[in-house]
């Protein structure tokens, strides 16, 4: 889900930057993350609130904070 809805700007699943920085190991708290996605930011990323519900945007800011580099 991550892939298809995000990854063309933020590439390898968040692991690295693309049209939208890299979001692996992100400095920003848990709120700005869910606030981010909930609202996007003009003219850089979409809005995701009226997407996916609030349930699955904690899912996702889980997703983004378990996040590691590929292996190997
Ligand atoms: C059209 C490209 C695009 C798409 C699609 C997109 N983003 Fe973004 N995203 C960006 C850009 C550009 C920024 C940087 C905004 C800024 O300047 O603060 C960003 C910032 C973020 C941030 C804040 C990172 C930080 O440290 O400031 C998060 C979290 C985020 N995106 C998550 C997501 C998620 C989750 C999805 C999918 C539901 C998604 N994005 C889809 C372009 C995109």
């Amino acid at each position: 889900m991550f892939a298809t809805t995000c990854g063309w700007c933020h590439s390898d699943g968040g692991r690295a930057a693309g049209k939208g920085p890299q979001l692996m190991d992100s400095k920003r708290d848990d709120d700005f993350i869910r606030n981010r996605i909930k609202n996007g930011k003009e003219g850089a990323m979409p809005a995701f609130g009226a997407t996916f519900s609030d349930a699955e945007i904690d899912e996702i800011t889980k997703y983004i904070r378990a996040l590691k580099p590929h292996e190997g």
